[in-house]
């Protein structure tokens, strides 16, 4: 029985920085942004947005035409949450119209808690072959103004439905695993942004990655000449270039050439995006599968989770024929260009936003064009909305219509970037 993704779908944001933006305004040469750390753009949430929206987003159209009782679990991943008890998957079930008999709970460990969840997911769907799990990561990456990581925030989310069909990727069983206790990057409970000490992060990410490497071959994973391609947590999409060049370098298989080509194709969305924690690892698996000209169909590609603080995980996944009809190729793109652009002091505003919001009421106007907001804060309590159904095409590699469906409530301004 082979087991794992049988349907994926990302999100992002209302609005986009452009780091040329935030490179003019702190005074840093851009080069420094675009080439040392491989960022064009960042995804900004309106103050109506947040992971919860973005979480919706990204899981309606992969629920469309499922027998919604056979979700019975939901495992939401997150660094960013929003209550310190209730898990934020409770309000996407409701928003979703899920099945109340399900359970839903919520993971913690910095940017790899997806990645458990996915692991749990596939030996939950072991158990029970005939039930699915709804696997969603979503995350704002928030650092302090004028800090090192300022340039590598971004937000956005995945959702994955995990099973016994699995129509894009079977994840093998094999996995690498490594944790050490180490404060490379951290936010305490009384913080909306993270603390990170970068260099050292960069230094413990590579530690993680060779020896979560070595317990996978351990394990009996399979050489790294046998991988078609690799995915890795992208906080920055140079870091993981620079990763994949020290696993070539450690396993001593490949050349720093044949490292480059190895992860082609899977920066291109996280480039635009920013980071987004959770997600990062498997917006750059749909980057793969979206951007890659040639047919991925049997490729065996390697995946990198990595969480500061820190747990890495190291496994693989073998794309299935057919799983170009599973794509949402356009839509994904769309979301990507149509955010909005704004300037430096709307950043400033927007950046200040939940920091602004401890106690009392809220209201918030309506700045998204998604299909979810976050209408207020009123009692100590979020109030969702759904602005618009979601209606999807038959085929589902046409979505880009059905996602107009969803959004043509509020027009949006110009396309402000490019793939
Ligand atoms: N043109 C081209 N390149 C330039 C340049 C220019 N004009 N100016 C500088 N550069 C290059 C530098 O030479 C450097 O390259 P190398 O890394 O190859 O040496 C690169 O740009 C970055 O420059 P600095 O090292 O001076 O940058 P910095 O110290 O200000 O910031 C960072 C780097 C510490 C990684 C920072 O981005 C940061 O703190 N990021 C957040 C932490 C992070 O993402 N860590 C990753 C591991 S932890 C993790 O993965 C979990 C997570 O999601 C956070």
């Amino acid at each position: 029985m082979q087991l794992g993704i049988e349907n994926i779908s990302f999100a992002t944001t209302e609005y986009v920085l452009p780091l040329t933006t935030l490179a003019e305004a702190t005074g840093v040469e851009v080069g420094k942004f675009h080439v040392g750390i491989g960022q064009e753009h960042m995804s900004v949430p309106a103050p109506d947005e947040d992971i919860v929206t973005m979480a919706a987003t990204a899981a309606q159209p992969i629920l469309e035409g499922q027998d919604l009782s056979a979700i019975r679990t939901v495992l939401f991943a997150t660094e960013s949450g929003i209550d310190q008890s209730k898990a934020a998957g409770v309000y996407v079930h409701h928003l979703l119209g899920l099945d109340p008999r399900c359970r839903v709970v919520e993971l913690k460990q910095a940017c790899y808690s997806a990645t458990a969840a996915l692991q749990m997911a596939v030996a939950l769907v072991a158990r029970r072959p005939e039930q699915k799990v709804l696997v969603i990561a979503s995350d704002v990456a928030r650092y302090d103004r004028d800090s090192s990581g300022e340039p590598t925030q971004g937000a956005g989310a995945v959702a994955m439905l995990v099973s016994s069909n699995p129509a894009v990727l079977a994840i093998e069983a094999e996995s690498g695993l490594h944790t050490a206790d180490v404060m490379d990057f951290w936010r305490p409970n009384y913080r909306s942004t993270a603390l990170v000490d970068g260099k050292y992060s960069v230094s413990v990410y590579m530690d993680a990655l060779r020896s979560a490497w070595d317990d996978y071959r351990d394990q009996g994973g399979h050489a790294l000449a046998d991988f078609d391609r690799f995915c890795y947590h992208q906080p920055f999409t140079r870091l993981a270039v620079k990763a994949h060049r020290t696993l070539a370098k450690h396993s001593g298989e490949l050349t720093a050439e044949q490292a480059d080509e190895q992860i082609a194709n899977t920066l291109d969305y996280n480039r635009q995006i920013g980071n987004t924690y959770t997600a990062s690892v498997y917006i750059g698996l749909l980057s793969l599968l979206e951007n890659a000209e040639e047919d991925l169909s049997g490729s065996r590609v390697g995946f990198f989770s990595y969480g500061s603080g820190s747990v890495a995980e190291l496994f693989a996944g073998v794309v299935q024929p057919g799983y170009r009809e599973m794509l949402r190729t356009t839509r994904h793109r769309e979301q990507i260009q149509r955010r909005r652009e704004i300037d430096h002091p709307t950043y400033v505003r927007l950046h200040a936003h939940p920091d602004g919001l401890v106690g009392g009421d809220h209201e918030f106007a309506q700045e998204t064009t998604g299909p979810f907001r976050l209408a207020a804060i009123r009692g100590h309590k979020r109030v969702y909305e759904t602005v618009a159904q979601f209606s999807a095409p038959a085929d589902a590699s046409g979505v880009e219509a059905s996602a107009g469906d969803a959004t043509t409530a509020v027009t949006t301004d110009t396309a402000t970037t490019s793939l």
